[in-house]
């Protein structure tokens, strides 16, 4: 789908995005091995969450969707029946984890412990994403596995294993890696430990303990013991990457005004806040709450003096999603933006330091590739041109933003990625204008 976006002359209203990705994720994987049954109310939409309850279903999870349970009638409700740590079924066929890399490394995690054969792929993207970093510290536990290139690619083949624990340096900052040893974990003998090289999205370590996990938290040191799971009930706060878009949209655009309700706050996924707030955006918080150990809030943001900063070291972890929407801004800010120690970027669903640097120059930004991110000459005035989102939903969305602010006409070629977690985007993007 080749998907046109005309300049806004003014950008103004009320967003609630989609239920959070990464929390939908563990609380239908953590409920489904819990014991008990849960509600898990403003799940999230989109081919990636159709991705994970597939997998979950194909191992014999019960997750029965209501057509919705709040009050606007806009989220989505599941009702997960749990089946214990020890309750999993042999798959009747391949796992498919489509083109989410958190479902299949979340995913491995399980089935790393599991008594039977099974065998988890996805589309083609997600079979050229690294595997080895999750294989490697899954194999020193126990686990029998094997994929392809020599068990760095997917499809990747699990027979099975008695799990021990370990205590495991990893070396990326990665919260899938993190999270599937997690899971491996849980049903591993002794104590197993993931220490981070920084801090990366803690979601999995407060739903685990909230679970009535045995896990510890030591600063970058994360210890689990072999633990059964109380389902939970979850409502789940709105996507904070997802909210990410309007929130550039608002403060990069010269005459906007963008509430963003009911977003997930956590400190390990708010980078991107903490970067805009360096920038000079122009952001109000409101109306603090939070809900099964997730802090969430209202977001106000509004026509902003950007100007460019440096996005590198320790911080990079909780703003990985939001640098291509962050790049967008950098280019209309004054000054430069530097982005550093980003090289995560380039095994995203696509290369993102690529497709953001090819996308902005084609409209008119002054980008310069480096090897871990990405030079940005601020100051452009952006104009309409054909961009390329290369199958990829938050570059398909980034542009998309790009194109309200640029004058004229973008289009944006492939713009259907933005299914992948945004259904509903581009209705959001005309209805703001
Ligand atoms: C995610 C973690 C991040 C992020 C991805 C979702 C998660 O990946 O980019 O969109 O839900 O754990 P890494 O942890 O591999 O960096």
């Amino acid at each position: 789908m080749r998907q046109g976006v005309r300049h806004a002359s003014r950008l103004e209203g009320v967003v609630v995005p989609p239920g959070d990705k990464s929390i939908s994720h563990r609380a239908a994987l953590l409920n489904t091995i819990a014991d008990g049954s849960a509600h898990v109310s403003n799940f999230c939409v989109g081919d990636d969450r159709s991705a994970m309850l597939q997998c979950l279903r194909g191992l014999g999870g019960q997750l029965r969707r209501h057509e919705s349970c709040s009050v606007s009638g806009a989220d989505e409700c599941f009702e997960v029946t749990g089946l214990g740590i020890d309750g999993l079924q042999e798959p009747g066929d391949v796992l498919d984890a489509g083109n989410s890399g958190t479902t299949m490394r979340l995913v491995s995690g399980l089935l790393a412990s599991q008594p039977f054969f099974s065998v988890i792929s996805g589309d083609g993207s997600l079979r050229n994403r690294p595997m080895a970093r999750i294989l490697n510290p899954l194999r020193m536990m126990g686990a029998t596995v094997s994929g392809r290139q020599n068990g760095s690619l997917a499809p990747l083949v699990f027979q099975g294993g008695e799990l021990t624990g370990i205590e495991y340096e990893m070396p990326v900052a990665s919260a899938q890696l993190k999270s599937s040893i997690l899971i491996a974990g849980l049903a591993a003998a002794g104590a197993t430990t993931a220490v981070q090289p920084s801090a990366s999205r803690d979601h999995t370590e407060r739903m685990m303990a909230a679970m009535g996990a045995n896990i510890s938290v030591n600063e970058l040191r994360v210890t689990v013991q072999a633990s059964r799971l109380k389902s939970m009930d979850v409502n789940i706060p709105c996507d904070t990457s997802g909210a990410s878009f309007w929130l550039v949209a608002a403060c990069a655009h010269p005459n906007a005004s963008i509430r963003v309700n009911g977003v997930g706050i956590n400190p390990t996924r708010t980078g991107v806040l903490t970067v805009l707030e360096r920038m000079g955006a122009n952001i109000r918080i409101e109306n603090v709450r939070e809900d099964a150990g997730e802090p969430s809030a209202d977001l106000i943001a509004e026509t902003s003096d950007l100007r460019g900063v440096e996005i590198s070291g320790d911080i990079i972890p909780a703003v990985i999603d939001e640098l291509p929407v962050l790049a967008l801004a950098a280019s209309v800010a004054s000054g430069d933006t530097v982005i550093r120690d980003a090289a995560e970027l380039r095994v995203k669903e696509s290369d993102r330091i690529k497709a953001t640097v090819e996308g902005l120059n084609r409209l008119g930004a002054r980008v310069e590739e480096t090897d871990d991110g990405m030079t940005i000459h601020g100051g452009s005035a952006l104009s309409g041109a054909e961009v390329r989102s290369r199958g990829d939903h938050r570059i398909a969305m980034t542009m998309a933003v790009a194109g309200l602010v640029a004058t004229g006409e973008t289009a944006i070629e492939q713009a259907e990625a933005a299914d992948v977690s945004y259904p509903g985007f581009w209705e959001t993007l005309a209805a703001l204008q």
